[in-house]
C-alpha cells in the first residue's frame, strides 16, 4: 500500500534550529533578526551558515560589518524570538521591545544576547546568492555559554537548557534526550 502523497517541492526540512542573530552596522545600533535557515557546515574550522533575504534591514548591517552573532534561544524565549522575526530594526529597537540584554562579544563588534544559553560569534568568509536568500558562510571565532548550564565535568547540559526548535511554522521545544551519540552500538 502506498500511504504517500506528492507535494510541491519546498522547504519542508524540519525540525530546524531557530536563532536570534545579532548584528551591528556602521550606525553602531545593534539589531536582532530571527533566522530559521541556519546550520553547522564544518567542524574544523567550526563554521556555520545563515541565509538572509537581501531586502532585510539586517542584511545591510551584516554585509557592512562582515560579522554577526548567533544567539540560541531557550523555550522561554519563544515570544522574543518571534517578535524579532516580525518587527524590523529599521523602525524598532528590538533590544528595547523585547527587554533582552545586550552583552559584550569577545571577537566581534556586534553584541550577544545575555539571556540566550549559547552565543556563537561569527566572521563571514563567503556570501553566496541563492535566489530569495543570500547565504553567509562564516567561521565561529568565539563561543559564550551561560555558566549555570555547564556541569561539573565541564559539559553543556542540553536538557537543562530547554532549547527551542522550529518545525513547519511552529516553535517546538527540544525534549528529553533519547540517548547519547553512539548509544545504539554501546555494550550494556
Ligand atoms: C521563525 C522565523 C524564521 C525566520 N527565518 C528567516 C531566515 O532564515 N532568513 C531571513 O531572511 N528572514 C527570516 N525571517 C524573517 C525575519 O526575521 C524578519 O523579516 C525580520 O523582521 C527582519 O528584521 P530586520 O528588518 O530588522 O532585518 C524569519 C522569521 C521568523 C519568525
Amino acid at each position: 500500500m502506498n500511504n504517500k502523497v506528492t507535494w510541491k517541492a519546498g522547504t519542508l526540512l524540519a525540525p530546524v534550529p531557530v536563532v536570534m542573530v545579532t548584528c551591528q552596522g556602521s550606525d553602531s545600533k545593534p539589531n536582532i533578526i530571527t533566522i530559521g535557515w541556519t546550520g553547522t557546515i564544518c567542524s574544523e574550522p567550526p563554521m556555520v551558515s545563515i541565509s538572509v533575504r537581501p531586502g532585510r534591514h539586517s542584511y545591510k548591517l551584516i554585509k557592512e560589518s562582515g560579522e554577526f552573532a548567533i544567539n540560541i534561544p531557550s523555550k522561554k524565549l519563544a515570544k522574543e524570538t518571534d517578535l524579532c522575526g516580525v518587527l524590523s530594526g529599521s523602525k524598532y529597537d528590538k533590544f528595547h521591545e523585547t527587554g533582552l540584554t545586550i552583552g559584550k562579544s569577545n571577537s566581534i563588534k556586534a553584541p550577544i544576547i545575555m539571556e540566550c544559553p549559547i552565543n556563537l560569534e561569527c566572521k563571514i568568509k563567503q556570501e553566496i546568492p541563492l535566489g530569495s536568500h543570500n547565504m553567509f558562510i562564516a567561521e565561529i571565532t568565539s563561543v559564550q555559554i551561560t555558566k549555570d548550564l555547564i556541569d561539573n565535568k565541564g559539559e553543556f547540559m542540553t536538557e537543562k537548557a530547554n532549547l527551542l526548535g522550529y518545525a513547519h511554522g511552529n516553535y517546538v521545544p527540544i525534549g528529553k534526550s533519547l540517548g547519547k551519540f553512539g548509544f545504539s552500538v554501546k555494550k550494556k
